[in-house]
């Protein structure tokens, strides 16, 4: 393990699990609709490749990058730094984020693209840590609870690192402090 890493919380076996169950709901649900998947770049990288291969029917994938983060603290505003390139009216919409904080980022991701005629618009994130939340803002799904401490692992970064664990962990207090 990495020495940075306090506690692993979720680690690659439970993360598969818990990825093959949402993407079955998903494969269900979608059969025949062909929606965009957007990931938010660049946290969810990892955790929509992994449920992108797992998807069965037509898609296409459109990431879209957008920040509200400075290092461990939300700066409330959320900056569109790299747009969907196709148009998603009348397509239904799959954002798939790392972890829901705040919920601002996906709260004004899903607004915007409801705004521009998204047939229909869910979030499936890999976390959920719903003891921070400041908008009224819920995924569709979620792979796992979080516990309001800073964590880093398979797609979430402390300043741009550790997004390469393969597993969710709890970052040293040491490290940021
Ligand atoms: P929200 O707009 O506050 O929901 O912010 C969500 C974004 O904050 C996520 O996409 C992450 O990039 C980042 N974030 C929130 N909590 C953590 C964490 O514990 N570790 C790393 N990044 C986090
Ligand atoms: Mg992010």
């Amino acid at each position: 393990m990495n020495s940075d890493i306090e506690k692993v919380l979720f680690d690659q076996d439970q993360l598969n699990k818990r990825m093959d169950e949402m993407a079955a709901r998903l494969n269900k649900k979608y059969e025949g609709q062909e929606p965009i998947v957007i990931p938010v770049l660049n946290g969810a990288m990892i955790f929509a490749s992994d449920m992108i291969k797992r998807l069965t029917f037509e898609l296409t994938i459109e990431p879209i990058r957008a920040s509200s983060y400075e290092g461990t603290s939300s700066t409330g505003k959320v900056k569109i730094t790299q747009d969907v390139k196709s148009d998603v009216k009348n397509r239904p919409v799959i954002f798939m984020e790392d972890i829901i904080d705040t919920g601002r980022t996906l709260k004004a991701l899903s607004d915007l693209m409801k705004e521009r005629g998204a047939k229909s618009v869910e979030v499936i994130s890999m976390l959920d840590k719903p003891e921070t939340r400041v908008v009224d803002f819920y995924p569709d799904d979620y792979g796992f609870k979080a516990p309001n401490e800073f964590l880093v692992g398979y797609g979430l970064d402390y300043n741009g690192l550790y997004r390469n664990l393969p597993y969710v962990g709890i970052l040293k207090q040491r490290v940021y402090a």
